[in-house]
């Protein structure tokens, strides 16, 4: 790691999981912790940059993460990441964003009615943030950089699901992690291949989550042109 190479840089990092309302009470959501995100916030407030957290339902409010935002849903999610990537050279999109949300969230909670079978979710797509990103560059000379959450047995099945999310997507990298089966949500470690926009291998790197963000803002660094 490069001490300071963020200096005078604004970033802008997404962590944690969003939630879309069922009823007032009820959500569908994910287990992401946000430790991935809270890892990459530090580390670039250590090398000097100015950092903006979006975070989604995290346990409790993070330090040392610079200026923090909390947001529930993947609108907020979406306004707040919006809002601060207008000046920002780095967007890092480690939030787990829920694809689909219900059409319709009654202002009751749902009841269960005895014989009745329950009502299905009707469910509406969400914007994809990341893409909406990548598309836009809201900053000229920006680097967008993604996640991709892989579920697969053999390795090279999560990589080549993540290299074609990354060519689908349009950032600069994306970040790949195996999930499922205890792995990368809500534990302490992570285990990473970095591509590129054209799902070209960058960089790996496998330990804590402290560790992974120090090699994604290597390849970020890299990438910063201006
Ligand atoms: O939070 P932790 O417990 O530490 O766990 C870390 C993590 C596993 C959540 C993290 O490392 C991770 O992989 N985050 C991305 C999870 C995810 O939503 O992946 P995805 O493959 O579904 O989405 C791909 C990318 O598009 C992500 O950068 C995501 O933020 C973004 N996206 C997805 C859907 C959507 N509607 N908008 C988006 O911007």
């Amino acid at each position: 790691a490069h001490p300071r190479d963020l200096a005078g840089r604004r970033v802008v990092v997404s962590a944690g999981g969003t939630r879309e309302a069922i009823d007032p009470v009820r959500f569908i959501g994910n287990s992401s912790s946000g430790k991935q995100g809270v890892a990459l916030a530090r580390a670039a407030v250590a090398r000097g940059a100015d950092v903006v957290l979006v975070g989604a339902n995290l346990a409790q409010p993070p330090s040392g993460v610079g200026t923090f935002v909390s947001v529930v849903s993947t609108a907020e999610l979406r306004d707040a990441v919006r809002s601060a990537a207008q000046e920002a050279d780095v967007v890092v999109m480690a939030a787990a964003v829920a694809d689909f949300r219900p059409v319709h969230v009654p202002d009751a909670k749902i009841k269960k009615v005895a014989g009745q079978a329950p009502a299905p979710i009707e469910l509406v797509e969400n914007p994809d943030i990341l893409r909406e990103l990548a598309t836009e560059r809201l900053r000229p000379g920006q680097v967008v950089v993604g996640f991709a959450a892989e579920t697969g047995d053999a390795d090279g099945d999560v990589l080549t699901h993540g290299r074609a999310k990354a060519r689908r997507k349009g950032a600069d990298l994306v970040v790949v992690n195996a999930v499922g089966g205890g792995r990368a949500f809500g534990t302490d470690e992570n285990d990473v291949t970095i591509v590129d926009g054209a799902g070209e291998v960058v960089e790996t790197a496998s330990g804590s989550k402290e560790l992974v963000a120090d090699v994604v803002w290597d390849a970020v660094v890299k990438r910063l042109t201006r």
